[in-house]
């Protein structure tokens, strides 16, 4: 009989999930280099050759804005000697992208367009020697690259989410806030962080005012996206420190939008808070098997910017607190697993959910 139970009961993961480098490196082949990751938004390259840097994995990807408007990314890397092309993280290129060794330029479309000294050289030709590209495509303002360029599309990626969020016009909301943490923990324990509340009552003592921890309703697991809605307390309009907003809620959520706030992970990068108000994004970026850098953000309706008092502290100030309660309950976990004594221990019921995503984590490892 105990035997029985024994075989029912779920178990947390392995330690080598969370700090084997090996299986790191397999696992960023797996998930961040053969599906659409996202790495920003569309605002980031607002005009013709602006541009910022994705970092994964040890490679560097440029994702610019040519003259037509187009969104292009390529491998930050130079055809003639292999040189890294820019450094600086975000930036403007003046039209073109120059090699800063032997000047190769190279178009906003990674065409390359001069090659000095290159011209006597038989065989040689510049239509042969483009950027190597990546596919890029964009949803709700988000955009999405698929490095490998055999992810398929991006659409069947998301699957329903597409039009889950619609009443948000996520595609026209603007920066408020970025903040880039450096988080000493695993990338999968930050994602189960986010993906369960039972936590909340014990670590967020600002949160619980706000949501009760067991109003949370999952959506069965997907291989899109995992995530759901928890109830806004009586009284309460949005998450802030007071409850309270003097944004405007956004003008076509539901009657029901309004009294939730809603957590999606959308595989494998990107997590998504829907709130009344604004939009709070978290996007990940392992470093190593117990170092992750997530980068949040926080989005607003383009009309709040317009108003002379528009402050997003209060939404800011809220969820970097809560933030760093989770990154440091992560990182302590992070140390534990670490241990020579770690060995899987059992979930919950109210953590079945969990149980699923480390299947969906470890691709069935
Ligand atoms: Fe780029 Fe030579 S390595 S121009
Ligand atoms: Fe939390």
């Amino acid at each position: 009989m105990e035997n029985r139970i024994e075989n029912r009961m779920k178990e947390t993961l392995p330690a080598k999930f969370y700090t084997d480098p090996k299986y790191f490196t397999e696992e960023l082949e797996q998930f961040y280099f053969k599906r659409w990751i996202c790495v920003g938004r569309t605002e980031q390259i607002g005009k013709p050759g602006s541009y910022f840097l994705a970092e994964i994995g040890g490679e560097s990807i440029i994702v610019t804005r040519s003259l037509e408007g187009k969104i292009h990314a390529f491998f930050n890397v130079c055809r003639h000697r292999g040189t890294r092309l820019c450094d600086k993280e975000s930036g403007s290129f003046n039209g073109r992208i120059a090699c800063p060794y032997h000047s190769w330029t190279y178009g906003l479309d990674g065409r390359l367009v001069g090659a000095p000294h290159m011209a006597d050289v038989v065989g040689f030709s510049m239509d042969n020697y483009s950027l190597h590209a990546v596919n890029c495509d964009t949803w709700d303002g988000h955009i999405f690259l698929d490095i490998s360029k055999a992810a398929g599309k991006l659409q069947d990626q998301l699957g329903p989410l597409q039009e889950k969020f619609r009443a948000w016009r996520s595609e026209d909301l603007l920066i408020g806030k970025r903040i880039a943490y450096t988080v000493k923990a695993n990338w999968k324990l930050i994602i189960q962080n986010y993906s369960e509340c039972l936590h909340c009552p014990v670590i967020h003592p600002g949160l619980k005012k706000l949501t009760h921890y067991l109003s949370g309703d999952n959506e069965p697991l997907s291989p899109h996206y995992l995530g759901g809605s928890m109830d806004l307390n009586e009284g309460v309009v949005t998450m802030t420190a007071t409850g309270k907003t003097d944004r405007q809620i956004f003008p076509h959520l539901s009657a029901e939008q309004r009294r939730h706030v809603y957590y999606y992970w959308v595989l494998p990068n990107l997590l998504l808070s829907f709130h009344p108000d604004y939009v709070m994004t978290h996007t990940l970026w392992p470093r190593s098997a117990d170092v992750t850098e997530v980068i949040c953000e926080w989005h607003f309706h383009p009309d709040e910017f317009k108003r002379a008092d528009f402050n997003c502290e209060d939404a800011v100030d809220f969820w970097d607190a809560v933030n760093k309660e989770d990154w440091h309950v992560s990182e302590l976990s992070q140390l534990g697993i670490q241990s020579r004594v770690y060995s899987p221990g059992p979930y919950s019921h109210r953590e079945t959910l969990l149980h699923g995503l480390d299947s969906i984590l470890t691709g069935g490892r």
